[in-house]
C-alpha cells in the first residue's frame, strides 16, 4: 500500500499502478474505486472499502479533514484523528493507494478556497439549513478530489443521504465521469449509526443515542396504519425523540428524496408511497450534549435502509 501526501506524488503513483495492472491483466484499463473520508475509520468506511475492493481493480482511499466544510464553532479542531490506525485499517481492506494531503496541499491559500462549488436546491434544507456553508465545503473538496483521483466509481454512505444527493447532483450537472455508489448505513448492535463522532459521547449519552435509530425503525409498524398521514408521522417522530431527555432535536423531517421537495401533509403515507413510486427520506439531526448525530431512513422505491 502506497501512501501519498502530495498531489504530484499521488498522480504518478496511480499512473504507475494502472500501468502495472494493465500489463499484468492484459485488459484495456484498470478501474479505480475511490472512498473519500475524513479518517478515523470505522466499519461504515470498511463497508465502502470492501465494496470498492470487490468492484474495482484499484482502490484509492483519501483521508482529509476538510476545514472548508466546518463552520466557525463546529468541531474541526477536535475532530478525532488516528492516522496510524487508519493506515492499518486501510491495509486490512486491501487499499492500494492512500491520499493523505495536508491542508496546505489542498488549499495553498490557507484553509480557504478562492474557487468553490455551490450546489443549489438540494442543499437548502436539513443539514444545508442548519450548517450554512457545509455543502459548499463538501462539494468543493469532493470535486477537487475527483479531479485528483479521476475515479471510475466513488463510494459514499447513505447515513449522509443529503450529501449523497448533493454529490449526485454535482456530478450530473458538472459532467464528472464517475459513478456514485450509495451504500447502506452500518449500525452498532443497538442500532446506533456508525459515525466518527460517536467517540465524543459520554456513557450516558451513548446509552441514549440509539433512540434515533429505534424511532426510525418504528416507522415500519406505524406505516401499517394506512390512515397515517405525513403530518401524523411527523408528530410521532418528534414525540418519540423528545421523550428522550438527553436528546435535543436539531431537525427531524420527512421529505421527498432526492429532490427534498415537501410532502402532501394530509395524505396517507402508505398510499402516497405506493401510488407515487417516489422515495421519502426521514432525516434526523439530534444533539446529545455537544455531539450532533445524524441518521435517516429511506422509504419507497424498494428502499428500507
Ligand atoms: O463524508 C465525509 O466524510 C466527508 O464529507 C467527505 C465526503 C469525505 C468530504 O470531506
Amino acid at each position: 500500500m502506497n501512501v501519498c501526501t502530495t498531489i504530484t506524488q499521488f498522480r504518478s503513483a496511480l499512473k504507475q499502478l494502472q500501468q502495472e495492472k494493465i500489463q499484468h491483466s492484459g485488459a484495456a484499463e484498470a478501474t479505480v474505486g475511490f472512498v473519500p473520508t475524513m479518517g478515523y475509520l470505522h466499519a461504515g468506511h470498511g463497508s465502502l472499502l470492501a465494496r470498492a475492493r470487490r468492484e474495482c481493480e484499484i482502490v484509492v482511499l483519501s483521508i482529509f479533514v476538510n476545514p472548508l466544510q466546518f463552520a466557525v464553532g463546529e468541531d474541526l479542531t477536535i475532530y478525532p484523528r488516528d492516522e496510524q490506525r487508519d493506515l492499518a485499517v486501510a491495509a486490512e481492506y486491501g487499499v492500494d493507494l492512500v491520499f493523505m494531503p495536508t491542508v496546505a496541499e489542498m488549499y495553498p491559500a490557507g484553509a480557504t478556497s478562492l474557487t468553490t462549488v455551490h450546489v443549489t436546491q438540494v442543499t437548502e434544507k436539513l443539514c444545508g439549513a442548519s450548517r450554512p456553508g457545509h455543502f459548499a465545503g463538501v462539494a468543493t473538496v469532493v470535486s477537487k478530489l475527483f479531479h485528483i483521483v479521476q475515479p471510475d466509481k466513488a463510494y459514499f454512505g447513505l447515513k449522509d443521504a443529503q450529501q449523497v444527493a448533493v454529490i449526485e447532483q454535482m456530478v450530473g450537472d458538472l459532467n464528472f465521469p464517475v459513478q456514485i455508489v450509495a451504500c447502506p448505513t452500518v449500525r452498532e448492535a443497538d442500532g446506533l449509526a456508525l459515525s466518527s463522532r460517536n467517540v465524543y459521547l459520554s456513557a450516558e449519552e451513548r446509552a441514549a443515542a440509539p433512540v434515533i435509530a429505534r424511532t426510525l425503525a418504528e416507522v415500519d409498524d406505524w406505516l401499517e396504519d394506512t390512515s397515517l398521514t405525513f403530518a401524523d408521522l411527523q408528530d410521532r417522530l418528534e414525540a418519540a425523540i423528545h421523550a428522550q431527555p438527553l436528546a435535543t432535536v436539531d431537525y427531524i423531517e420527512c421529505l421527498q428524496y432526492p429532490s427534498f421537495a415537501d410532502l402532501p401533509q394530509d395524505l396517507s403515507c402508505a398510499e402516497w408511497l405506493a401510488q407515487s413510486g417516489r422515495r421519502v427520506l426521514i432525516a434526523a439531526a439530534v444533539k446529545f450534549g455537544k455531539t450532533r448525530l445524524i441518521d435517516n431512513r429511506l422509504l419507497g422505491g424498494g428502499h428500507r435502509v
